[in-house]
C-alpha cells in the first residue's frame, strides 16, 4: 500500500480528500497535518480530529502547523467555509486535546518510520510542506510525491490570477516547486472540471449513514458558495467543485487524470499579479519540467470514486 500524509485545511473540499484517502484499500493515510487557510489554526485542526472521529480513525495522528504563512498575515475563506471552516457538518462533538508533536515533527516521525517512500497530499496553503522541506533536507528522497490542490495555468478564484492557496503563502508554493522533489499540482484548470452535480448530491443524500449525512450538510452548504469567488472561466459553473479531492484522487487511481509535464513558477512579487503561478504551457523559458500538471479528469468516475468512498463508512 502507498504511505500517504495529508497536509489539510478542513475545509469542505478537504474533507472530501481526506475521506477518499481513508477509504481508499491501496492507500495507508499515516498522518494527518493541518494548515491555516480556510479557517485559523485552532478551527481546521479540531476539524481534522472531529472529521477522523467520524470515520472512527482517531488511531491516525494528527498535528497542528503554522499558525501563519511564510511571510504574510493569514488570508481565510471564511466567506466559502463558514465559521467553523466547514460550516453545514454536524461533525462529534470531542474534547480536542493538545498534539504532542508538531506539523512538521510528525511529518518527519512517520517518514523516518517507514521502509519505503511516501506521498504527501497538500490541499491548503503549503507553508507546513515548504518548511518542513527547508528543515528535513534528508528526508526529500524519502518523498514519492507531493501533489498539492492550488495555482492554476489560466485564472484565479481570489484575484484575477490568483488561486486561494497559493495566495494565502505564495512563498511557501515557490520553495515546494523548487524542491526538486517530484510534484503533482491540481490547479483551477482542472478542479473546475471536478464537479459535484445535484444528482450526485442526490446519491450522497441515499447513503444515509452518519458519515453520509455529513457529507449532504458538506455539499449542501458548500453549493451556496459557488457562485463567488469560484466563478469557472468556461462552461463549467454548474456544480459543486470538489478542488481538493482532485489531489488525493489522483493518488487512489492517477488514470483518473489528464497530466502534462511542465516547468511551474510562483510571483511571490507584490502586485496585481501577486500569488499567481506562471505555468510554462508552450514551454518558452527553457526551464525544465518540475511538475505533472493537471488539466482534465475523467468526471464520471471521479465521482464514482467519491460515492464509493463514502459509502464505505
Ligand atoms: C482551495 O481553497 C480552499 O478554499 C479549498 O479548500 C481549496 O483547497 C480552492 O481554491
Ligand atoms: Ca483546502
Amino acid at each position: 500500500n502507498k504511505k500517504v500524509i495529508l497536509d489539510c485545511d478542513p475545509g469542505h473540499d478537504d474533507a472530501f480528500a481526506l475521506y477518499l484517502l481513508l477509504a481508499a484499500e491501496n492507500i495507508d493515510l499515516i498522518a494527518v497535518t493541518t494548515a491555516s487557510g480556510n479557517q485559523t489554526q485552532e478551527k481546521t485542526y479540531g476539524n481534522a480530529k472531529k472529521l477522523l472521529a467520524l470515520a472512527g480513525r482517531e488511531d491516525i495522528p494528527v498535528a497542528k502547523g503554522f499558525r501563519k504563512p511564510i511571510k504574510h498575515e493569514l488570508t481565510i475563506a471564511a466567506n466559502i467555509h463558514g465559521e467553523s471552516g466547514i460550516d453545514g457538518a454536524i461533525l462529534p462533538d470531542i474534547p480536542i486535546e493538545e498534539p504532542k508533536e508538531k506539523a512538521i515533527e510528525l511529518m518527519a516521525r512517520v517518514i523516518q518510520e517507514q521502509d519505503e517512500k511516501v506521498t504527501i497530499v497538500a490541499t491548503g496553503p503549503m507553508t507546513n510542506v515548504a518548511i518542513f522541506l527547508l528543515a528535513y533536507p534528508e528526508l526529500h528522497e524519502k518523498i514519492e510525491l507531493i501533489s498539492f490542490m492550488g495555482g492554476a495555468c489560466f485564472g484565479g478564484n481570489w484575484s484575477p490570477n490568483a488561486e486561494f492557496n497559493i495566495y494565502v503563502d505564495p512563498d511557501a508554493a515557490d520553495i515546494v516547486l523548487k524542491s526538486g522533489v517530484p510534484i503533482a499540482m491540481f490547479g483551477l484548470d482542472v478542479t473546475l472540471k471536478a464537479q459535484f452535480m445535484n444528482e450526485d448530491i442526490d446519491r450522497v443524500r441515499q447513503i444515509n449513514t452518519p458519515v453520509g449525512r455529513n457529507f449532504v450538510g458538506i455539499l449542501e452548504f458548500f453549493s451556496t458558495k459557488i457562485a463567488q469567488p469560484f466563478l469557472a472561466p468556461s462552461d463549467h459553473i454548474e456544480g459543486q467543485h470538489l478542488h481538493d479531492a482532485c489531489a488525493a484522487a489522483y493518488i487512489v487511481d492517477p488514470s483518473l487524470f489528464k497530466m502534462v509535464p511542465l516547468n511551474v513558477a510562483v510571483n511571490t512579487a507584490e502586485g496585481l499579479n501577486y500569488a499567481s503561478t506562471i505555468v510554462d504551457y508552450n514551454k518558452k523559458t527553457g526551464r525544465k519540467e518540475n511538475a505533472l500538471v493537471g488539466f482534465d479528469l475523467d468526471r464520471t468516475k471521479f465521482v464514482e470514486l467519491i460515492i464509493d468512498s463514502l459509502s464505505k463508512f
